[in-house]
């Protein structure tokens, strides 16, 4: 299903490299294809492509960009299930979960085409003393010229397209570091766009080493950092001089189930089946804290231990699979030695079992204490763990224990409830009637602590990667 190799793109054109990426089948553990790797000399041509072309590409028309960004959802639509396959193979997601990656790929780049032409201004009104008048002022929006992208393993199309897609709609050309676990989906996307008349320069996809990353980081021809992944991320824009930077960098969310959920317990239950578990937990807005309300807590630990403990394991090419691999076995011994680390603290575990490999069974815990690493830290993993409370406010305060904030959900039929989760959690966006895990992605997308800053969600990040022009005209 996928090719043998994979160029690069520099500068909109397919590079082939002497030095090549092996990228593994997550699941078979063996070489699935090679890809083009990118040295420091061609990150530093890349960066110099862009900001050249950073003129052309905030010349070149909004019409001209949605028309570039709706050839990528024709010819995504059309390579829908090789995208799915190729994420199937190079990241181990479940199918199920490729196809749905690949839906809300081509949801992003439409999102983008729609807003490429509505990127407006403002008209200000200046006369507000005897001094300014005859004066008028507005502003619109200009690009910021080049951009440098650093994207993760776990969403390796629709993450690459929250920067792609909206640079192309706000005009700035970028260079984009895909993951080096799971650089494929982003060169075929590069491919795409290699089919349209994108200004020169306007565009690289370069899977490299970290280290030649650094250009991308440091270089002051770049304008603004994006960048998804851990907390490196809060070094890296200590390193980014005076670019503009983007962060979205995870989080350990939780999920409130109060006395009254305004849902089925069945219901609320296989939210968060899927919140806490699919594609392995791998998402930054995974559900890893259940806090529910004691009213409900033993009937809710019952049911959810019960689909927890069925959730089938496996190969990710297989219909019926929900918890695929991991994306090496590295992560996955990590993550269970979070969990022989809170069962050593006196944690239960409910459900789960022994890791093979890189597969590790779905794990729900509790009695988890709150000192250890898997109640402080993002686990990125399928894992989480289930604790009563007594008062909404007590549920608060222990979603608000972290020094995460992302995104927080909230089961209550109270509207009262929801408007104290709205306006008391400390998080980028709160859920009321679903798990944190839940987003669309036109949705502002981000967070605050340590989840980073900034925020994506097509329009927010448009906003980002362009900043007011002030027009001052003396009419009088
Ligand atoms: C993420 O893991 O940051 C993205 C989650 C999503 O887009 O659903």
């Amino acid at each position: 299903m996928l090719k043998k190799r994979y160029p690069y793109y520099l500068a909109n054109r397919p590079v082939e490299a002497n030095a090549n990426l092996e990228v593994m089948d997550k699941y078979s553990g063996k070489p699935a294809t090679r890809v083009a790797l990118a040295d420091a000399t061609a990150v530093r041509k890349a960066i110099v492509a862009a900001h050249k072309a950073r003129e052309a590409m905030a010349a070149f028309p909004p019409d001209a960009r949605r028309d570039v960004l709706e050839h990528c959802v024709r010819r995504f639509t059309e390579r829908a299930e090789e995208l799915a396959q190729a994420l199937c193979i190079e990241a181990g997601k479940p199918i199920k979960d490729a196809r749905g990656e690949v839906t809300r790929l081509i949801d992003t780049f439409r999102i983008a085409a729609g807003e490429a032409t509505r990127i407006g201004g403002e008209v200000l009104e200046l006369q507000l003393s005897p001094r300014t008048r005859g004066y008028r002022g507005m502003t619109r929006r200009v690009p910021v010229g080049a951009c440098s992208f650093i994207t993760p393993f776990n969403f390796p199309l629709n993450l690459v397209a929250h920067k792609v897609a909206p640079a192309i709609a706000a005009g700035c050309p970028f260079v984009l570091k895909p993951s080096d676990k799971t650089p494929v989906g982003a060169l075929i996307i590069g491919e795409v766009l290699a089919e349209t008349d994108l200004p020169k320069g306007a565009f690289s996809v370069m899977p490299c080493s970290n280290q030649d990353a650094g250009l991308l980081v440091e270089d002051e021809r770049i304008a603004l950092l994006s960048f998804t992944g851990g907390l490196v991320g809060w070094d890296l824009k200590a390193r980014a001089g005076r670019k503009k930077v983007t962060l979205e960098l995870g989080g350990n969310a939780a999920c409130i189930i109060d006395d009254e959920p305004g849902a089925s317990l069945d219901h609320v239950v296989q939210r968060l089946v899927f919140g806490a578990y699919y594609q392995s937990g791998q998402s930054c807005i995974s559900v890893q804290r259940i806090y529910a309300h004691a009213a409900v807590h033993d009937k809710l630990r019952r049911k959810l231990k019960a689909a927890v403990a069925k959730l089938p394991m496996g190969n990710p090419r297989d219909e019926h699979t929900f918890i695929g691999p991991m994306i090496d076995e590295a992560a996955a011994k990590r993550v269970e030695s979070w969990i022989a680390e809170a069962r050593d603290g006196g944690a239960k575990r409910l459900a789960g079992g022994k890791r093979e490999g890189n597969l590790l069974p779905a794990t729900l815990l509790e009695r988890v204490p709150r000192d250890c690493t898997l109640y402080r830290e993002e686990a990125f993993g399928p894992v989480a763990f289930i604790e009563p409370f007594e008062h909404f406010d007590d549920a608060i305060a222990r979603v608000n224990d972290s020094r995460f904030g992302l995104q927080a959900g909230v089961f209550t039929g109270r509207i009262a409830h929801a408007m104290q989760a709205w306006d008391r959690l400390e998080v980028g966006g709160v859920v009321v009637g679903d798990v944190p895990s839940f987003r669309v992605d036109n949705m502002p997308y981000g967070g605050i602590k340590d989840s980073g800053v900034g925020r994506e969600g097509v329009r927010c990040a448009i906003e980002d990667m362009t900043e007011p022009r002030l027009l001052v005209i003396r009419t009088g």
